[in-house]
């Protein structure tokens, strides 16, 4: 089934609560139905949305905007060890991830509770407490928005790398993503080393998948807004990476600062902790602040226009520049 609406409000598409209109707004149920609105030859700009979780309108959206309503979750392959869990895009990502942990297979239960749907994981390779999404992302399939050609793109293919993707790079904008298959294990090994979530499962009775799941559940509650309440789109920025020496000389100088080297040499920087240090949890604009336990997340105070945000998010990343020496860039994508 295909719906379509004209001067659509996307209010309760993005996640920031920020108002913006679409010229026109299309949500596809199937393949068939993408392929069949693409093969009319629709030429017009376009944009693909998934939950709107990583989105930031900064105006009215003068073209199309499409949306995968594709569900369904199916195991096409297993063996002994492992299974392939093909899913739809527009499968809530949390449903999926309760579901995979009540199956009782194992891979995505430390990526619990992250809002947006299943085609974003493969574009933003979303991550948290030491797991990335595209590290069980064996293919990813869709439809060629140019010229509705059927695509797949297997886990290579997919180049991913910290919140990246072949989808934010050689091919951004150009599919939308019908199905994600998912590589899962049915002998589940754990990764409890980020933070303190070997404690909290600990608490909780030992690890298994749903200990793992209700740990990161509470650990997200007490540090991230719910969409529910607050209007943000997650982690505003991603955190910086920076040369060992730019490392080592910013550590002698502010030797608190939080540190994560990477295996390529270069370490990753806290850009929650850097925003923090520049005083942006006691200064927030009038409309758009940071969040009180994650200065990371940017969030609506109530009534912020897209613009409002960005201006915000400017200063924040010219005050990390100016005492840091460290350039923030956007994990979310700005649109308008
Ligand atoms: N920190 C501060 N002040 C803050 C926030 C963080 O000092 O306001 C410090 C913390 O104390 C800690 C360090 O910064 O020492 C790292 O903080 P945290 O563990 O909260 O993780 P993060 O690096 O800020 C990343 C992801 C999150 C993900 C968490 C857990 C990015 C951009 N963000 O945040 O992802 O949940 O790790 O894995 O990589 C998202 O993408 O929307 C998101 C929430």
């Amino acid at each position: 089934m295909i719906k379509q609406f004209n001067r659509y409000s996307l209010l309760s598409h993005n996640t920031f609560g920020i108002e913006a209109t679409a010229n026109q707004f299309v949500e596809f149920s199937s393949v068939d139905d993408i392929v069949g609105f693409l093969g009319e030859g629709y030429d017009g700009r376009s944009f693909v949305i998934g939950g709107g979780s990583n989105l930031l309108f900064v105006n009215d959206y003068n073209g199309t905007i499409l949306h995968s309503a594709i569900m369904g979750m199916q195991v096409v392959e297993e063996d002994d060890n492992y299974l392939l869990l093909r899913v739809g895009s527009g499968v809530n990502w949390d449903a999926l991830v309760a579901y995979t942990v009540e199956q009782g297979w194992g891979g995505l239960e430390n990526l619990s509770a992250i809002p947006g749907e299943v085609g974003a994981s493969a574009v933003q390779n979303v991550g948290a407490y030491g797991v990335e999404a595209g590290e069980l992302i064996a293919k990813v399939e869709t439809v060629r928005l140019s010229d509705a050609l059927c695509q797949e793109f297997l886990h290579d293919d997919c180049c991913f790398s910290y919140r990246h993707s072949i989808f934010k790079a050689a091919e951004k904008g150009k599919h939308i993503i019908t199905h994600v298959t998912y590589r899962l294990s049915k002998n589940p090994t754990f990764k409890l080393t980020y933070g303190n979530l070997s404690e909290k499962v600990g608490l909780l009775g030992g690890a298994t998948l749903a200990n793992v799941r209700k740990a990161v559940c509470e650990i997200r509650e007490a540090k991230l807004p719910s969409p529910d309440r607050i209007g943000s789109a997650g982690s505003f920025f991603m955190n910086p990476i920076v040369p060992a020496e730019v490392a080592e000389a910013l550590v002698k100088e502010y030797p608190a600062m939080p540190q994560y080297p990477l295996t390529c040499g270069n370490v990753k920087l806290s850009a929650g902790w850097l925003i923090e240090q520049c005083g942006w949890k006691e200064t927030p604009h009038e409309h758009v602040g940071v969040y009180k336990h994650q200065a990371l997340v940017v969030i609506n105070r109530g009534g912020a226009t897209g613009r409002d945000v960005l201006d915000f998010a400017s200063a924040v990343v010219a005050s990390v520049k100016e005492k840091f020496g460290v350039e923030l860039n956007m994990e979310v994508n700005v649109i308008g």
